[in-house]
């Protein structure tokens, strides 16, 4: 794919969208960015890490007027802009859909009814379309178990046993075949937006790729939306004295991948025709416990003090998902390099310039009115 291609990232002043834009300029493409500065995720003020290479579209990318504006203009669409926060959705329902699932909705019908020159979609989908992530029992094999339900979580028994036996299922890698059991509103709008890009691609002749991230960590990742994941609010908590609030008993595990090899991920499913038509994991491959992570931090942001295990739950949250990425590895041949700890000390060295306020008491009072927590 040639480096005269004009890519426009929607969503490219956040956090994800802004390494992407950096990479891709320094690959030599051409690149727009859309972006509505999001108040819960900017307040307010334009970033000062903006690629200054890039043009801006400071607007929301599905209104019409705006889409007439940068459509004409791309060869390739990547589009990442969404409202992120899987605890958000559960009460600003329509907030979600009208982001996520709608916004994703608007372009696609004014690609279906206006003349471009698109050759690739890409959208951003979200390792929550899963749910609970694949186990496995060494006598009954693998199971793809739905959500825990409230009566088990409250007799604090966080782990999953086989039906058949009785035995501890042991976690396994997630590959893309799993069936999806999405668990949030936010779950749903990513599932929505990856199936209405490959249906709408399909139909239009567009190829289209759908990147499932899993938990992407790294610097300029929001401090004030309180709402995204879990290195984030730590980070914001550690920053104000105080220690991180692990729910369950820190032994739940998710994959964590630094930003900058989710990006390159990126950028090959962009460049790669094999990717073309699929729904592909960006992760690492390794569990990493939440407990681990927040001593981590701890350690070296506060230095003493202990973290705080609740052994309260959260509804809808998981116990274990990390990536199978076979499929990365054999269309795009992807291979994360930075290892968590190098890459979290670099985050924490980021952390070190910023001020946060902590918003955890405020997000938590808000679910415990809602009985989500
Ligand atoms: N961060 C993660 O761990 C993670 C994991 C899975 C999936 N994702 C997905 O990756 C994408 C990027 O996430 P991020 O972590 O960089 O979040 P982010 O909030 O930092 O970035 C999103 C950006 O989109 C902008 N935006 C939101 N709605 C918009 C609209 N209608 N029009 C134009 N701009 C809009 C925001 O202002 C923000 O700059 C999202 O689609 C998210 O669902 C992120
Ligand atoms: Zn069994």
């Amino acid at each position: 794919m040639a480096n005269n291609m004009r890519v426009t990232v929607t969503g490219g002043a956040g956090f994800i969208g802004s390494h992407l834009v950096d990479l891709l300029i320094e690959k030599g493409y051409q690149v727009i960015v859309v972006d509505s500065l999001e108040k819960q995720v900017h307040r307010g003020k334009k970033p000062s890490y903006l690629n200054k290479k890039a043009k801006y579209i400071f607007d929301k990318c599905e209104k019409k007027d705006v889409l007439k504006k940068y459509i004409p203009k791309t060869d390739i669409l990547i589009h990442l802009a969404a409202s992120v926060g899987v605890g958000q959705s559960m009460y600003q329902i329509k907030k979600y859909i009208k982001g996520n699932t709608y916004a994703t909705a608007s372009i696609l019908e004014y690609l279906s009814s206006h003349c471009h020159k698109i050759k690739k979609i890409l959208v951003a989908s979200s390792m929550s379309i899963y749910g609970e992530g694949k186990y496995y029992c060494s006598k009954d094999g693998v199971f793809n178990p739905q959500i825990r339900t409230e009566k088990q979580l409250s007799t604090g028994n966080w782990d999953y046993k086989c039906p058949s036996c009785g035995k501890n299922l042991v976690p396994i890698a997630t590959s893309e075949d799993k069936p999806l059991y999405p668990t949030s509103i936010y779950a749903v709008t990513k599932r929505d937006q990856e199936e209405m890009v490959h249906i709408i691609g399909k139909a239009y002749n567009i190829p289209t790729v759908a990147l499932r991230f899993f938990n992407v960590y790294g610097s300029r990742q929001s401090l004030s939306n309180p709402y995204t994941g879990v290195l984030a609010i730590f980070a914001s908590r550690l920053l104000n004295n105080h220690s991180p609030v692990i729910y369950e008993d820190g032994n739940q595990t998710r994959d964590f991948i630094n930003v900058s090899d989710l990006v390159r991920g990126i950028l090959l499913a962009m460049k790669d025709d094999k990717a073309n038509g699929k729904s592909i994991n960006l992760g690492t491959g390794i569990a990493t416990s939440v407990k681990m992570i927040a001593s981590i931090m701890q350690q070296h942001i506060l230095k003493d003090g202990d973290i705080t295990i609740t052994n309260r739950f959260r509804n809808g949250d998981i116990r274990h998902c990390f990536a199978d990425i076979t499929l990365a590895k054999k269309l795009l041949g992807f291979k994360p390099k930075i290892r968590l700890k190098n890459g979290l000390l670099d985050y924490i060295e980021w952390l070190s310039t910023q001020e946060s306020a902590d918003n955890f008491a405020k997000v938590e009072k808000e679910l415990k009115m809602k009985g989500l927590v």
